[in-house]
């Protein structure tokens, strides 16, 4: 996944996807900082104040060959990103066959369709690398997120109780996973 993609939102405006490098990490830094003041953090694990990424590990994990991080540029700024992390590639036992994966949005590109791209571009680039299994963490309110992956083919394994407090109500976090053959 070297080439950039251009991809047409359902509202006609045009994002360019590509692999996010070591060389992005400032972008990435700032990326974060505004997603973190935008309605769609509500349902993540980001908030406001996180102490900023550290600059070496972000360059050493987007530069990892293991690992994925696919990013859409909107005017040359970073508008979301998708994530895939093989889990402790050198363990034998574990080999990376499962896959960590992840997303986020700025919430005036939500809904319309790029969610599902990234996701794709992920699930197939996960295919190419040995990876047998996809899992995800989704807060149970999280609709936009459940949808998304579910349409994926992802089901629902496992639920943990009480992990997080929004707007005074305790969220659970569904994992939901999905299989790939080979
Ligand atoms: C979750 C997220 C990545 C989904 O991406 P997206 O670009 O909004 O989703 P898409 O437009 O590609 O839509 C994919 C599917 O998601 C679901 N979806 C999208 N927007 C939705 C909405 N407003 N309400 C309900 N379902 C929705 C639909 O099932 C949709 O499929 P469909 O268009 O065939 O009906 C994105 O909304 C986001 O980043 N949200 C904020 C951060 C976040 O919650 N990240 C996930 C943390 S686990």
């Amino acid at each position: 996944m070297n080439r950039a993609v251009k991809f047409e939102l359902k509202n006609g405006k045009t994002v360019t996807i590509r692999r996010i490098r070591g060389t992005d990490v400032d972008a990435m830094i700032n990326f974060f900082d505004k997603f973190v003041r935008d309605p769609s953090t509500k349902y993540t694990s980001q908030y406001l104040g996180q102490p900023k990424k550290n600059r070496e590990s972000s360059v050493a994990l987007y530069d990892d060959p293991n690992n994925l991080f696919l990013g859409a540029w909107y005017d040359d700024e970073i508008i979301g990103e998708a994530s895939i992390v093989k889990v402790t590639p050198q363990n034998q036992k574990f080999r990376g066959l499962t896959g960590v994966t992840g997303n986020i949005i700025f919430d005036e590109f939500t809904s319309k369709g790029l969610g599902r791209k990234l996701n794709v571009m992920i699930e197939k680039w996960a295919r190419k690398n040995s990876v047998h299994r996809l899992e995800a963490e989704v807060f149970h309110k999280n609709i936009r997120s459940l949808n998304n992956f579910m349409k994926l083919g992802y089901e629902i394994v496992g639920i943990k109780h009480d992990v997080a407090i929004v707007d005074e109500e305790w969220m659970h976090i569904y994992i939901l996973e999905k299989i790939l053959a080979g």
